[in-house]
This record gives structure tokens, sequence and C-alpha cells, in this order.
């Protein structure tokens, strides 16, 4: 058979090749711990078509549909798969012999530690598939599995450079310049800063506490339909401790959107970073565990909670859609680094190690939240905000001041470094009300001298706000 490299099919033909393959629900009913379940028994989304392999034509980008396989990649995949005694010309990868590493060995804080010499840390400096290290493949799709019980649809998973690089990849997969795009009306600047060469149409649906509003985003949907102005492909949001608003969406209002995504036929982009830090204590439905339909995309990343340099994420996404992501990351990077995909495979394989982790996480953070908020009184009165369910900011609306940007820059001049919410407008010129505290890092001692600045510089503010507009701020303070 005659080899043309600009056809998929072929390949996959000539090299047997299934790009993707369904995640089954292998569950077993050993019982799964309260704080690794993200699905609900008793959802009940309703019946909706199952999109096919046509239907993602639509949602696929030209951009992403010119994409094609490279040759030498599809034969690394392979050489991953064929038996041992194959005989190989073909693969471009580096004899090992050449690294210099000899072993590589992490403790952990609490005892054990991850280990690897010869074959197994030579494998870690290799290059793999752009998918990702398969045994890693392997476990993360038990782990979404076990943790989601995403509905039978087609689909798969694949590595990433964090969640960023999720971001960025369904971006390029799903949107033409100028196109419309859902998401909530104060938003993750790494959207934002994806979105721009794109010059999309906002569509920034305001939160309450309980997150992006499904009524509203109907009513915007509706609004858009009766016009006959381009309906949105995509959807971005943050479920749980969304950045920078700390909403944590209920699972009636999630359901409720993913209706909504069904009826007014978009693609959700559930990006959850902050999924193991919910100080609620109450576990909530994920947007892949209510995917019949086949409308999510999910990103996770290991950074708020295992490690940020690590780099470590996954897109879990309907197959042909993932099919496309991986010719991305084929152009783009080749595979995200082996070395700490390795490192997270030795994470997620012992899972019980991975939950007494990622609790210790939570519980550090969750400490951190409530020191802030006590900290945070002398500002009763001058400001709102919501104590936070979940992630790790508070989001404070600063009372009668319009703009809070120069009030950053006198705080910087005070020695307190704060984020103005233009940050998270994709216009950033707008004025905005807001600003964006987190309690990750800063250390527990200086909580209190930074709510004293924080509240000096809000006084001087509305001083000056007073003055500039004596009557309007009157009234409404
Ligand atoms: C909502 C959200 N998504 C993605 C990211 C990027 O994280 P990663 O390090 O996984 O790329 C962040 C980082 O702050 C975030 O808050």
């Amino acid at each position: 058979m005659k080899l043309t490299k600009n056809n998929l099919d072929l390949m996959k033909k000539v090299f047997e090749i299934k790009p993707c393959v369904v995640l089954r629900a292998k569950y077993s009913q050993a019982c799964t711990p309260e704080f690794f379940k993200f699905y609900d028994e008793n959802i009940n989304v309703g019946d909706h078509k199952v999109l096919d392999v046509e239907d993602y034509g639509r949602f696929i980008s030209t951009r992403s549909s010119r994409r094609e396989p490279a040759i030498t990649r599809v034969i690394t995949s392979l050489a991953y798969k064929v038996d041992k005694k194959m005989i190989s010309l073909a693969e471009g990868m580096p004899n090992e012999g050449v690294f210099p590493f000899k072993k590589l060995s992490m403790d952990m804080k609490k005892g054990g530690g991850i280990m690897m010499e010869g074959k197994e840390l030579a494998a870690a400096l290799q290059y793999v598939p752009s998918q990702g290290l398969p045994s890693l493949l392997t476990e993360l799709r038990k782990f979404q599995e076990d943790i989601h019980r995403p509905p039978d649809v087609p689909r798969d998973l694949m590595i990433t450079n964090g969640g960023q690089h999720g971001i960025y990849q369904c971006a390029e997969l799903l949107l033409e310049p100028g196109d419309p795009i859902v998401t909530t009306e104060y938003a993750y600047t790494g959207l934002h800063s994806t979105l721009k060469p794109y010059q999309p149409e906002i569509l920034g649906v305001p939160e309450d506490n309980d997150g992006l509003i499904p009524e509203t985003l109907e009513c915007i949907l509706e609004d858009r339909l009766s016009r006959g102005l381009k309906m949105p492909k995509m959807m971005y949001v943050i479920p749980t401790g969304s950045n920078p608003t700390g909403t944590v969406i209920p699972v009636e209002r999630r359901m409720k959107i993913y209706a909504l995504a069904c009826k007014y036929d978009f693609i959700i982009v559930e990006d959850d970073p902050y999924m193991f830090l919910n100080y609620s204590g109450r576990p909530i439905a994920s947007f892949l565990s209510m995917d019949k339909a086949g409308r999510v995309i999910r990103l996770d990343s290991v950074s708020k909670v295992v490690s940020a340099g690590l780099r470590g994420g996954w897109v879990t996404a309907p197959s042909p859609l993932l099919e496309r992501l991986q010719l991305h990351s084929q152009a783009e990077l080749l595979h995200p680094c082996t070395l700490s995909q390795a490192i997270l495979l030795k994470l997620v394989q012992c899972r019980e190690t991975l939950g007494s982790y990622l609790k210790s996480a939570r519980d550090l953070y969750w400490s951190r939240r409530d020191a802030l908020h006590s900290a945070l009184q002398p500002l009763e009165g001058l400001a709102d905000w919501a104590v936070p369910d979940a992630g790790l900011f508070f989001w404070l609306r600063v009372r009668d001041v319009d703009d809070v940007y120069s009030m950053i820059h006198t705080a910087f001049e005070r020695g307190l470094m704060l984020v103005p919410g233009q940050a998270f407008i994709y216009d950033s010129n707008a004025s905005c009300q807001y600003i964006r505290l987190t309690f990750s890092k800063i250390r527990l001692e200086d909580m209190s001298t930074a709510s004293q600045i924080l509240s000096e510089v809000i006084r001087d503010e509305q001083k000056k706000s007073l003055e500039k507009e004596p009557k309007r701020y009157a009234t409404e303070s």
C-alpha cells in the first residue's frame, strides 16, 4: 500500500492505529472515597442527541481541520505498540545510552518516595506519543472513570502542559476569528490572553454567589437566536472555585447549563483546577459526569495541588475532538515533558497516597481561607465579599469607588500587591470595582497588616471619590 502523507484514514489503516479509545465504565463497586466523587447517581439530564462524527465537524475550526498527522509521530506511537522483536530503522529517537542520568529519586514529605533508574528512567527521558506516556494515559483513564463516571460516549484523554495549554488548544480547536464565546462576566486572565488574537465576541454572563446564572445565559442565547446572530460554539467555565470570583456552581445549575448546551448547540469547556480545593465538604458532580451527549471538554491540572512547575494536566474530550487536539500537540511541542509525566504516573498510581496529599492541600488552603476572612474584618463597611467555598480567591467589591485601578498603585507604593478586577475583564480598559485577593502564599502573620493597608487605601480612595462627586456618593453610601 502506498503511503500518502495527507490522508489520516489511510495512515490509520496502514498502522492499524486507533488514536482514540472509548472510556468505558470499568469502575468496580469497591468504595470510592467521597473525596474522589465528582458524580451523582441521582442526576438525570434528560435525553439529548448524542453527537456523532459528522456533528463535530461543525465545531472544528478551519485552522484545526487543516492539521494533518506527522508520519514520524505516527511511527513513534506505533513504536510503543509493536512487538519488541520488530527491527526498526524508522524512529528518530535518541539512543538511551547517551542520557547522562543514572538514577532519580525524590523523597516525599509524608514518607516513601519516587525512584527511577535503569530502563524505567531511560523511558522517562525518551520521546513518547503526542497523546502522552501510554502508562499514564491508562492510569488516568481509570482515574477519570472512577471519579467522574462519565456516560458511555466515545471519548479519551491526552496529556497537556497544564490547564493553560488545554485552554489554548480548545480555542484553536473550536474558534474562528470573531466568533462569539460564552464565559463569565469576569473570567480567568489566561482565557483572555488566549482569545485576543481571535478578536472574539465575548458573551460574559453575570454571576451571583452561585456562579454563572443559567437563566441569564438563556436570555442572552434566546435574544441572539431571535435576532439571527451567530451562535456560540464554545462556553468556558470554571465550575469549582472560579478564578477570580471564587464561586462554586451548584449541581442544579450545572444541569441547567448542560441542558442549554444541548438546546443551543455548544461545547462546554470545563476548566477545573480547583476541584479538590472544595471547602464545603459536599462532592459536586462535574459537567463531564453528566455528559450524555458528548458536549464536554474537561481540563484537569495538578498545578494548584501537587506542583505548578511539573506542568501536569490532561484534557478529556469526545474522540473526534481529541483526535484533532493530538494533531495540535504534534505540531506545537511533540508531547509534554516525559519526565513530568512519569512523576505524575507515580503519584496517581497510588490513589490512597494521592488522596492523603490532596486532602492536606485542601486543609492547608481551607485554614488559610479562614485566616484571611478573619483578617479582613477591618474592611467591613468598606467592601463586600462572600467567603469562597472553593479555590484560592476572595473577590472584593470596593464600595463607593468606580474604578480600583489607581488604588492598586497606591497600595503598591504602601507595600501591598493586589490584582485589580480589570485583569479579569476582556476589555482591560474598562472600569472595575473589584479586586482579587489570593490566600495561597501570603504569610499568615502578614494577613492583618495587608488588611490594614487595604482598608486605609480604600478609605483614601473613597474620600477622593466623594470630593469629586459629593452628591452621588453621599446618596449611595
Ligand atoms: C482557572 C485556571 N485555569 C488554568 C490555570 C493555569 O494553570 P496551569 O498551571 O494548569 O496551566 C489557572 C491558573 O491560575 C487557573 O486559575
